[in-house]
Formats: structure tokens, C-alpha cells, sequence
């Protein structure tokens, strides 16, 4: 089954795909080894800040062994694509699946620069994410929020062709924990008007409940990246606090890798994507 008919079918189900997105190799590893734990088909995002910090080629090799070690249906996507040349690469090295985020242009703009990449996409049998709001500028870092008008929802999809469409709805991608003020009747007001499913970026951000309703308002696939590199990190400081901790870095990545899984396996058992392997 395809990541598109996958996410369709989560929508259907009252379940969500999860991204976790991956650093390194050991975040990767820790994904995948959730993934089987949970028995829960799985998305690996690839934000623009991992694929210039692993390098193509060196992740071309990555995904090639997260394949052959999956044990359940275990997808790549490019998460937030900066531009056309992004997209191509990583359709070039087997992706499944890409964002192209033009969400900090005018509506017209957004719509041109995501049907190019639909059109490249869908010919590869590539799925495709885009967004319409904007939270901030993954790019620049810059903060400008202008949460999703649901009028426009129908009109961005039709208009481009996407497969799953991010909205801005009050999240807060890589800053806090638990602590975004979503909007859930913005979420349910463009679930109504989405003719494909949505999806939620700031994973990290939404606290438990608002994920759960809204997942039950028509949310298929929610995205986490923050909360997987603060167990990494968390795990290093533990280990490395004081003047203390072990010579071999592989002890403190092996107890990063552990952490991390945890947390995906309990992002997991929160999307309701556990125990869904056909
Ligand atoms: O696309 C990535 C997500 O927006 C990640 O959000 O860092 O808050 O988990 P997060």
C-alpha cells in the first residue's frame, strides 16, 4: 500500500501516520526499531537541516538499510522541501513522498511553485504535502504566523493537486513541548473543507488531548522531530554532566537511540497508528 492510501486509510480509521524525523543514524535506527516494536507503519521525515547535515549520498545509503531492516510498511519523506532541485534529488534517491513548502508566498505564488512539483511527482508516483497558512519560515527562522483561512482549503487542494495538505492552526514546530494553543474548531472548519487529509506539523508542540480530537476532526498524519532530538540530547547531558561519562561515544549514542525509540513508540500508541500493519 502507498503512503497516499495509507494516510487515506488512516483518515478513514480515526488513526494518524506519524513522521518522525530523522538526525542521524541513530535516530534512524530508532524509528525503525519503534516502528516493529509497535507494530505501526511509519514515516521517516527528512527536514532540510538533516539532508545538509548526513549529506544525499550518505542518506541515499541510510534509507536503503532502514528498508532492508523494516518490518513493517516504512516510508521517506522530504519534510518542509526548500525548492524544486531539493524535490528532484530526493525523488532521485527513492523517496516516497515530499513537502514542497511555498506557504510564505501569496496564495497564486503557493499554488504555482506546489503544482510544478505535484506534476513532477506524480509522474514518479511520489506523493505530495504542501501548506497553506504559514507558522514561521523554516528557512529563515523568521516568525510569521497567518493561521489557515478554511475558505481557501478547497481551493489550494483543487487548484494544485496535493495529496495531504498542512495547515497553520496555532502550532509551534520546534519550539515548545505540550504547550501550542491550537485552534480545534480551525482544525475541524478545514477538515470539513479538505478534500485530502490534513496534516499536523509542531507535533511536539500539541498537547495529547488536542492531538487525539484532533485526529478524530480528520487529521491523518502528524509530524515530530523535536521531541525525538531532545531525547537524544537529554541522554547525552545525563551521561556527560560533570566531568564524567564514558570514553566510547557509542555507550551515550546507544542509551540517545534507546530514548529516542521510546519516545516514538509512545507517539505511536498517541496517533493510534500501533497494531495497524495490514
Ligand atoms: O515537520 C516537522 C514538524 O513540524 C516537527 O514539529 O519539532 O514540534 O515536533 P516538532
Amino acid at each position: 500500500m502507498s503512503i497516499i492510501a495509507t494516510i487515506q486509510r488512516a483518515r478513514q480509521e480515526g488513526w494518524a501516520l506519524g513522521q518522525f524525523n530523522m538526525s542521524n543514524l541513530e535516530t534512524l535506527q530508532a524509528i525503525v526499531a519503534a516502528a516493529g516494536q509497535a507494530q505501526s507503519p511509519v514515516i521517516v521525515g527528512v527536514s532540510m537541516g538533516s539532508l545538509r547535515h548526513i549529506g544525499l549520498s550518505y542518506l541515499a545509503g541510510l534509507i536503503q538499510g532502514a528498508r532492508s531492516e523494516a518490518t513493517t510498511p516504512l516510508f521517506v519523506h522530504l519534510d518542509h522541501g526548500a525548492d524544486l532541485a531539493t524535490v528532484k534529488a530526493c525523488i532521485n534517491i527513492g523517496f516516497d513522498s515530499v513537502m514542497i513548502d511555498a506557504s510564505r508566498y501569496r496564495f497564486e505564488e503557493n499554488v504555482r511553485v506546489v503544482r510544478e512539483v505535484v506534476e513532477l511527482a506524480h509522474n514518479r508516483g511520489v506523493g505530495v504535502e504542501a501548506q497553506v497558512g504559514e507558522t514561521w519560515d523554516e528557512e529563515t527562522g523568521e516568525e510569521i504566523e497567518s493561521r489557515t483561512d478554511p475558505a481557501s482549503v478547497r481551493r489550494f487542494v483543487d487548484a494544485t493537486g496535493i495529496d495531504y495538505l498542512a495547515i497553520s492552526f496555532g502550532n509551534t514546530p520546534g519550539r515548545v513541548e505540550g504547550a501550542a494553543e491550537v485552534d480545534l474548531a480551525l482544525i475541524r472548519a478545514c477538515a470539513a473543507e479538505s478534500p485530502v487529509p490534513l496534516v499536523l506539523h509542531g507535533g511536539t508542540s500539541i498537547p495529547d488531548d488536542a492531538i487525539r480530537e484532533a485526529i478524530a476532526a480528520g487529521a491523518a498524519k502528524v509530524n515530530i522531530d523535536t521531541a525525538i532530538r531532545q531525547a537524544v540530547t537529554g541522554a547525552l547531558r545525563r551521561a556527560y554532566a560533570g566531568d564524567s561519562g564514558p570514553s566510547d561515544p557509542r555507550t551515550v549514542l546507544s542509551a540517545a537511540r534507546a530514548a529516542a525509540q521510546q519516545v516514538v513508540e509512545n507517539k505511536m500508541q498517541l496517533f493510534g497508528s500501533a497494531g495497524r500493519v495490514p
